[in-house]
């Protein structure tokens, strides 16, 4: 691909897209961009490139003859089966959008780019040589530069090599009309907040799916024009879909929330919270011994109670009697004791701090993973431990009840 980009302005443009991966492409020559200066091609003697617009009005008009005069300069007899393309960056143009990028990019091996400034360029070189008029959205700039160099390099990074693979830009934003997932680096906790669990268990095929997931729920929020138009009939994408309509019918959290250690002053709040009773609420012996042992932990909402939660750091014997399986992290655990979010608050993501919580927690004790044991029945608690990154290991009995083992890796900081 060659580009020419003619302006008043070649070093500014030019020093721009020979930086970083543009620039590291013109090197290797996968790509050829040139900066024209305009001013070079006048046939006046003060190299004058503008003058007044007839009927009169602010401002000065670029004239039809530098730029005729550049274009031919790049446009060279020897290259008559060059696929070209002459584009003006205007403000009246096209918007520009990434079918766009992508229709450029492999329709053509010449785009000629010219930039006006001032008010504009005569209309008589826009219909003597123009084929396309691009803009860079509804406002006007100052000169088209801006709006070339944003073509230039989004068009160059789809000429095979620029980037280091395909996929770095079919799975991006706009490539199928849709958003990009949100994206992590290191460190895993920054600021309290973790990267998601999904991305972090190496499960190709999970965190392909939550990206999906992601890029559906990003474009229905940020751009609900492009949502509209997305084909997402499929099977899948309709379990996706109804998944994202329970999520958004969640009870927004928009009050303050708090974590501290719970006290024997919240027993009573504690006993009352959660008006259901199963069979393995902890007894009242067992909630005490939590408090006292500092194990316990209450979510304040606006400074009430919501939600709390137990993590024990003892190791129990009982775990290494794990049948069909095994646990896979050694060192140091914490375990999972108990978790419940008071009725008012279920379904507003609640549980998803607690859990994020209690991991935080750990691993500041060093701890090297989470251990949590459910009934084999307990349906619910098993796909809560599920959503936030635990992986059944195996099956426990104690003191004949059956009991299902889980367990989530953290980051083990030294
Ligand atoms: C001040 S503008 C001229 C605007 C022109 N008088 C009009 O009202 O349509 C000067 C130059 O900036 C460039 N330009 C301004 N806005 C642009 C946009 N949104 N997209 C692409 N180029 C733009 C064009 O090359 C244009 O010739």
């Amino acid at each position: 691909m060659r580009i020419d980009i003619l302006t008043l302005f070649p070093e500014t443009t030019g020093s721009v897209l020979h930086e970083s991966i543009i620039g590291r492409a013109c090197s290797k020559g996968l790509i050829d961009i040139r900066c024209v200066q305009i001013r070079d091609y006048t046939e006046n003697k003060q190299k004058q490139v503008d003058d007044y617009p007839y009927g009169g009005g602010m401002g000065c008009v670029m004239m039809a003859q530098p730029l005729k005069s550049a274009l031919d300069a790049v446009v060279t007899e020897d290259d008559e089966n060059v696929r070209r393309r002459v584009i003006y960056m205007s403000p009246q143009g096209k918007p520009y959008d990434q079918n766009t990028a992508k229709r450029l990019a492999s329709d053509y091996d010449h785009l000629v780019l010219v930039c006006g400034h001032y008010e504009g360029v005569d209309e008589r070189f826009i219909e003597e040589c123009v084929d396309e008029e691009i803009s860079l959205g509804d406002f006007v700039l100052t000169g088209g530069e801006i709006a070339a160099m944003a073509v230039a390099d989004s068009v160059c990074r789809l000429i095979p090599g620029v980037l280091s693979d395909e996929s770095c830009f079919t799975e991006e934003s706009h490539w199928n009309g849709m958003l990009e997932y949100p994206q992590y680096t290191r460190p895993e906790v920054w600021e309290g907040r973790r990267v998601p669990d999904v991305l972090l268990n190496g499960d190709h095929a999970k965190v392909d799916q939550w990206r999906h997931m992601q890029s559906i729920k990003r474009t229905k929020e940020k751009r609900p024009d492009l949502f509209e138009k997305l084909d997402l009939s499929s099977k899948e994408d309709q379990k996706l879909l109804k998944k994202l309509q329970k999520d958004e019918e969640r009870i927004p959290l928009e009050g303050h929330t708090c974590f501290r250690k719970a006290t024997n002053e919240d027993l009573e709040t504690l006993r009352t919270l959660c008006a259901r009773k199963y069979a393995c609420t902890p007894s009242e012996e067992t909630l005490q011994e939590w408090i006292r042992d500092g194990n316990c932990f209450v979510l304040t909402y606006d400074e009430a109670p919501a939600a709390y939660y137990a993590m024990t750091t003892d190791e129990k014997p009982f775990y290494d009697s794990i049948t069909d399986g095994r646990w896979h992290f050694s060192g140091a655990y914490a375990v999972l004791e108990y978790i419940e979010v008071g009725d008012p608050y279920r379904g507003s993501g609640m549980a998803g701090l607690l859990m994020e919580h209690a991991a935080v927690a750990a691993e500041k004790m060093e701890k090297h993973s989470m251990r949590a044991d459910v009934s084999k029945h307990n349906e619910p608690a098993k796909k809560l431990l599920g959503r936030y990154g635990y992986r059944f290991r195996g099956n426990l009995e104690d003191r004949g009840d059956r009991r299902q083992a889980f367990e989530k890796g953290l980051i083990v900081r030294n």
